[in-house]
């Protein structure tokens, strides 16, 4: 891991080292295009979108085309054998979310990572097949195609088939994952995975078996995967390895129309994911605590602007802990933790003199890994539709574990139960009850796919990868946009920071921060760490401009791409 972040490091240094111009001066603008756009982690699957709109589709069907286009050319998060959230505005003004995540196989028990003792049991949850939870992403996929989309699906998936066939040519920050990961891939699959082998950047690794999967599945649709063959041979291979996932799991899986978190911010509609995501309610909660303070008067990462936020994120971080989980399984007090009486009482005891001590807001011990492994995309089309999706396979190529005869990589999702309450999932992250395993029940997720309105107009479509870093990525994005005037690209590269309650510190992007800032936060109290995390997210989101052309803003510290037209 650490030659891994080794690397990530000289990757931040050379973006630092990019943008380090002030802001205020000349204005670094994205990709601009006039009618329709895709953003995400690789240009191929950008390129298939943008393609998809320019034939004349919407937004919908460029999201099925982008998302199994980054199953192939991004496989590290994109994925079939995962799953993810949308949240979409309609030209009409509709906003709406689809939650296709996993869920818990049947024979799954609250106990499954627990030993004899009661001890969280290494690995087990994170790693091989009793991590797998029931994929979503193809449910998710046709869903959307049902209910909005406008072409034939052959005329979607075709063009992807095709770029599994032909390969996808290695990137530089590939060859490095790649490279990191050989021992987990052998670990797992001593038979070998498609990316098995020492690939160097240039080189074109071919899907095949992949291709055939998703030509299955564009004949026989989400049926083919659940219910055909394509289910067979899944339930068979997860059993053969150990897994608990039966072909009933599979059928029974379906993907969910859901209500978003909607709620206002200084003049701005802003729409989010919700429950079993926490995205949408703790970004709410975060921003409602925020907006009484004049964060434009107080500066971009200024002192006060970094007290402010860091406060509010670590009062909705503890209460995410203790009451968020699948809303089929728990009851969540939705509307009391976003009502500006609770969270103006929340911030109540907040000083600009001493930090608050996280251990006076609630209780809990955690320890943080960060990850970016999970990947986004936005879009929007030439008549207005936009959508913000969010997609994984939790950890980088999820559990490891490689199908071969199905050609890709199954999640580990199962980790973001929790397995136990006091331990923390990969990202650190503390679970009580409402996050307990159930069988069929969806494990929370931090995935916070936004759309931001103003004036009654679609104005921001975001979100990002990053773990438990999401929803204070994609909050930083919004206030650089809204409060300090930044362009989309500008908000997307602006150096980034992030508290969760636990630990009780801000983890900054290491050599982005003055060191005179982070004295004086010290001496008011706060632990900086700048080690942690060599990355906070990887956004990607589209700004529609004044004179109502449309701005990309892909993060330059992933490979990441706008295309459209
Ligand atoms: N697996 C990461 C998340 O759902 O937040």
């Amino acid at each position: 891991m650490k030659q891994y972040l080794v690397i990530l490091c000289l990757l931040v240094t050379l973006i630092a080292c990019k943008d380090h111009a002030p802001l205020t001066h000349t204005k670094t603008h994205g990709l601009i295009t006039q009618q329709a756009m895709v953003v995400s982690a690789r240009k191929e699957a950008s390129q298939i979108g943008s393609d998809i709109l320019k034939k004349g589709g919407n937004a919908f069907d460029a999201m099925v085309a982008t998302e199994l286009a980054l199953a192939v050319a991004y496989p590290y998060a994109g994925n079939i054998g995962g799953g993810g959230f949308m949240v979409y505005r309609l030209h009409t003004g509709e906003t709406g979310a689809l939650d296709y995540r996993e869920k818990a196989p049947m024979a799954a028990t609250k106990n499954m990572y627990l030993d004899s003792l009661g001890n969280v049991v290494p690995h087990k949850s994170t790693v091989g097949p009793m991590a797998v939870g029931v994929p979503g992403t193809i449910a998710g996929v046709f869903a959307s195609h049902k209910k909005f989309g406008s072409l034939p699906i052959e005329d979607i998936i075709q063009p992807v088939i095709e770029l599994a066939e032909r390969g996808v040519v290695v990137t530089e920050m590939q060859e490095e994952r790649l490279k990191y990961f050989q021992p987990y891939f052998q670990e797992v699959n001593p038979n070998g995975t498609v990316l098995t082998g020492n690939w160097k950047s240039k080189d074109t690794i071919k899907y095949a078996a992949l291709a055939k999967t998703l030509k299955a599945v564009m004949i026989g649709g989400d049926d083919e995967f659940y219910k055909g063959e394509t289910a067979k041979t899944l339930a068979k291979f997860i059993q053969e390895q150990g897994g608990i996932i039966i072909e009933e799991d599979l059928a029974r899986y379906e993907a969910k129309w859901r209500k978003p978190i909607t709620f206002e911010y200084d003049g701005l509609k802003i729409t989010s994911m919700s429950p079993p995501s926490s995205g949408g309610i703790c970004l709410a909660q975060i921003m409602k605590m925020i907006e009484p303070y004049d964060l434009d008067l107080f500066g971009h990462n200024s002192l006060k602007t970094i007290q402010v936020l860091a406060e509010a994120e670590r009062r909705a971080y503890a209460d995410r802990s203790h009451y968020l989980g699948d809303p089929d399984f728990v009851n969540i007090p939705q509307e009391d933790l976003i009502s500006s009486e609770y969270l103006i009482e929340r911030m109540g005891d907040f000083s600009f003199e001493q930090a608050t001590a996280s251990e006076d807001i609630s209780h809990g011990k955690v320890d943080i890994i960060e990850s970016n492994e999970t990947t986004h995309y936005s879009i929007v089309d030439q008549f207005g539709n936009a959508i913000a999706v969010t997609t994984t396979l939790n950890s980088g190529f999820g559990s490891k574990l490689y199908c071969p005869e199905l050609g890709f990589f199954l999640n580990n999702e199962m980790d973001d139960f929790s397995s136990k309450p006091g331990v923390p999932n990969v990202y650190g992250l503390i679970g009580a009850e409402a996050n307990s395993i159930l069988p069929e029940k969806r494990m929370l997720s931090s995935m916070t796919p936004t759309i931001v309105e103003k004036d009654g107009k679609l104005l921001m479509t975001l979100g990002t990868p990053g773990g438990s870093t999401i929803i204070t990525s994609v909050l930083q994005t919004i206030l650089n946009v809204h409060e300090f005037k930044m362009t989309m690209q500008e908000a997307v590269n602006a150096p980034r920071f992030h508290h969760q309650w636990l630990p009780d510190e801000i983890r900054m992007e290491p050599n982005r921060f003055e060191k005179g800032l982070i004295k004086q936060l010290e001496s008011k109290g706060y632990e900086i760490n700048e080690e942690r995390s060599p990355v906070i997210g990887i956004v990607d989101g589209i700004l529609i401009q004044e004179d109502g052309s449309l701005e990309g803003g892909a993060d330059p510290r992933g490979d990441d791409t706008a295309i459209g037209f």
